[in-house]
């Protein structure tokens, strides 16, 4: 009896110092980011947390983490959580129901998913660097899919009595190909679509979206919520009674 037990724990002792060793390695930082090693989920929330600034490339041996965070279940599902905490948030409200209060949406990655673009071999989500008229290329196809949760949290506010507004860093030249395609995406009505004009040229993103809500607020809309993937989406001046920051470990605009 006292032999058998002993043998099980042997047995036991064996498999547990196998499946570590397995998991230790697995969770080894591999190398490749300006010669540092990289953990790629502390980088994704380095990233999330905006404790890392002005990236400007995936880590190259980040690709494949951030590929299936993307493709895989975590991203809907982290989208989803986001668009749960704000309809808490948008639940608990006492509307002023004088048809002002607004909500301020982000577009690219936030409204819609590139998702299709940044999948592409010549992409690698991210880890290759961004190439402005590929980009552009893909905006003019006016096919980019909606993201789910956010879709469903834009028709929850509606049906609140809040107005939305989208607030895109896309040049206005894009109007015509956005409007269509928000359209497809299942996004039907909005108090204003803004994109950024000549007028904002050379404008930061923080300062566009901050000087573009501060012209919202002035003409008597209560900014009671905020949405958007990168950082400089969110602060800034007026930025809204609250933020929500769905999650982008593709690119960071400052
Ligand atoms: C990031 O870029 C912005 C704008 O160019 C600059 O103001 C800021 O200091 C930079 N931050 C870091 C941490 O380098
Ligand atoms: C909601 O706002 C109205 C008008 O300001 C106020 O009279 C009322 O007490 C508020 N209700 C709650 C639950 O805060
Ligand atoms: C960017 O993309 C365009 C269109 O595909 C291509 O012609 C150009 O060579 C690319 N530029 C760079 C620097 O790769
Ligand atoms: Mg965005």
């Amino acid at each position: 009896m006292a032999a058998a037990a002993w043998v099980f724990v042997m047995v036991l002792a064996i498999i547990v110092i196998t499946c570590s060793n397995a998991s230790i390695h697995d969770l080894r930082p591999r190398p490749g980011f300006g010669g540092h090693l990289v953990d790629c989920l502390s980088w994704r929330l380095a990233v999330e947390t905006n404790n890392l600034r002005n990236w400007t490339l995936v880590p190259q041996s980040c690709e494949n983490y951030v590929g299936n965070y993307m493709l895989g279940k975590q991203y809907s599902r982290d989208c989803k959580a986001v668009a749960n905490a704000a309809l808490e948030y948008a639940g608990s409200l006492n509307l002023t129901g004088d048809a002002k209060d607004i909500w301020v949406f982000d577009i690219d990655e936030t409204t819609l998913s590139n998702l299709p673009y940044y999948a592409r071999a010549d992409v690698q989500f991210g880890a290759l660097p961004y190439n402005n008229t590929k980009f552009n290329e893909w905006v003019a196809e006016g096919t980019a899919p909606a993201i789910p949760s956010i879709r469903y949290l834009y028709k929850k506010l509606l049906s609140l009595g809040i107005k939305n507004v989208f607030l895109s860093g896309t040049n206005a030249r894009f109007k015509e190909v956005r409007v269509a395609n928000l359209h497809k995406a299942g996004y039907h009505s909005w108090e204003k679509l803004i994109l950024k004009g000549e007028e904002d040229k050379g404008l930061s993103a923080v300062a566009y979206k901050s000087k573009r809500r501060t012209e919202l607020v002035k003409q008597g809309y209560k900014i009671v919520g905020n949405i958007g993937d990168q950082w400089s989406d969110l602060l800034g001046d007026n930025a809204g009674s609250r933020t929500f920051k769905v999650p982008d470990p593709m690119y960071y605009i400052g």
